[in-house]
Parts: C-alpha cells; sequence; structure tokens
C-alpha cells in the first residue's frame, strides 16, 4: 500500500478528486467504485469543483458504490442512494441510470447480491474503488472478521460502527440500521486501483492498525495489503499515530 500524507482533509479531498477527475480525462467510460460517509463529502464538492471549472464529461462512466442500508423506506433521507443523488449525481452530468447501488430494500437480499457482483462484472470491473476506513476497521461495511475472499452480501453492522454513524441519523443510535448491504473484500480487492481515504485523528488508531499492523481479518483494511495497485490518502490528523 502506499501512502500520501497531506496537511489537512481539503487538500486530501483535492487530491483524490484529482485522481478521479484524470483517469475520467484519460477514459472516459471509466468505472469508478464510490462510498459514503463524511469523509467522502469533501471529496465529491473538491470533484464537482474540479467537474465545473474544466467541464468533465461523466456521461459515459458509470459507478457501483460499495454499500447500502437495509430496510430503510423508499426514498429514505438517510439512504446512501439519496446521499449520492444528492451530493455528487446531481452535481454532474452523470446519466442516473449508470449509477449503482446494491438495493437494500430488494425481498431476496442473497439474489440482489448476486446481481449486484454481476453487474460489476458485466460491466468490465471497477476502474477505482474508493474506500473509506470505519472505526472498527472496516471498508465498505465489511466488519471485524469478514473474510478476505467474501463478496457482496448482507452484514450486520458493528455497534461501533452505528455509534460511528449515528452522527448522520441526527445522533439517534436507535435510528441507524443494524444491517447493510456490502461488497465483499474479494469484490474491493478485485478493482484495479483503490484508493483509501481518511481524515481528522479519529480514525489515527485504526488507521496505524491499518497501514502498520498484521495483516488480519480484524482489521479488513489491511487487506488492501495484498492489492498490487492500493493508495492511501491521508491528512496529518489521521497520519498522527503512524511510525
Ligand atoms: C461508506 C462506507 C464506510 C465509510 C466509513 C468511514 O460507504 O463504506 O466504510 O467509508 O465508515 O465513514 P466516515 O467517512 O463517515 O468516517
Amino acid at each position: 500500500m502506499k501512502l500520501v500524507v497531506r496537511n489537512d482533509d481539503r487538500a486530501v479531498a483535492a487530491l483524490t478528486a484529482r485522481l478521479i477527475a484524470d483517469l475520467l480525462k484519460a477514459r472516459p467510460d471509466c468505472v469508478l467504485g464510490l462510498a459514503t460517509g463524511r469523509t467522502m463529502e469533501r471529496v465529491y464538492d473538491a470533484l464537482v469543483e474540479i467537474s465545473r471549472a474544466e467541464a468533465l464529461d461523466f456521461s459515459g462512466c458509470r459507478t457501483f458504490n460499495l454499500d447500502e442500508y437495509i430496510g430503510l423506506p423508499p426514498g429514505s433521507a438517510h439512504s446512501y442512494r439519496t446521499y449520492m443523488n444528492d451530493r455528487l449525481f446531481s452535481r454532474i452530468n452523470i446519466p442516473i441510470g449508470n449509477t449503482m447501488l446494491p438495493d437494500g430494500s430488494a425481498t431476496d437480499l442473497a439474489a440482489e447480491a448476486a446481481r449486484y457482483e454481476d453487474a460489476i462484472r458485466r460491466a468490465g470491473g471497477i476502474d477505482l474503488q474508493l474506500v473509506g476506513i470505519g472505526e472498527t476497521g472496516h471498508i465498505g461495511f465489511n466488519e471485524p472478521l469478514s473474510p478476505f475472499t467474501s463478496r457482496t452480501r448482507d452484514i450486520t453492522l458493528a455497534p461501533g460502527t452505528r455509534r460511528q454513524n449515528a452522527a448522520l441519523f441526527d445522533d439517534d443510535i436507535d435510528a441507524v440500521p443494524r444491517r447493510a448491504l456490502t461488497m465483499g473484500v474479494g469484490t474491493i480487492l478485485e478493482a484495479r486501483r483503490v484508493v483509501l481515504v481518511a481524515t481528522g485523528s479519529a480514525k489515527a488508531d485504526i488507521l496505524a492498525q491499518a497501514v502498520e499492523g498484521p495483516v488480519t481479518p480484524m482489521v479488513s483494511a489491511t487487506a488492501l495489503h495484498f492489492h498490487p495497485d492500493s493508495l492511501a490518502i491521508i491528512d496529518e490528523d489521521a497520519a498522527r499515530h503512524l511510525k
């Protein structure tokens, strides 16, 4: 895993957005793997800024998000579909039909997971997968002990993840769903490039484990050490506990 440390979250977002913009210019039909969460808010703001300044053309691009909550009502303000529509898709010229997330309202979750894997495969695989890191070490929602070979499936969220994400549910932990559909670690490792983005001191401990600790399914992000082209872009606060 390569590591780039920037001064602050703005610089991290700017560099991450630049990588995506450069890929899109080189390959207008690229397949992007996207993530949600607070870290990515700045990344998408920076990407929209570049898109406007440089007239990026997303019309030929397709996207697959890492994950979606299970059990939220359709159109919920808290769904990752709503997050993506609001923060990115409605602000760039991507056809909404080119944007894919797992369907957390599917009645047959195993069939939905298989359908999602198949859709990624039929798109030719993911060129660049963005991932954040949770305080449990998850990438996507692959909580501790997720096998490195795991595929898209439904998973029970760790209590720490629900606490971390309560901020996006008006601090009401009971409102945070208990389950989600997520790409597996194995799915993520098949992307041709994986870019992990982490900012802020709350991530310093887990980031040190991800970058310097032993490779273990207890910290899913350590699987990225097996990837031939993985890059972590972090700020100085998140880098604080690196040796
Ligand atoms: C989101 C996702 C998660 C987040 C991670 C960090 O789609 O898959 O792995 O990237 O929980 O979240 P934030 O950025 O809110 O700290």
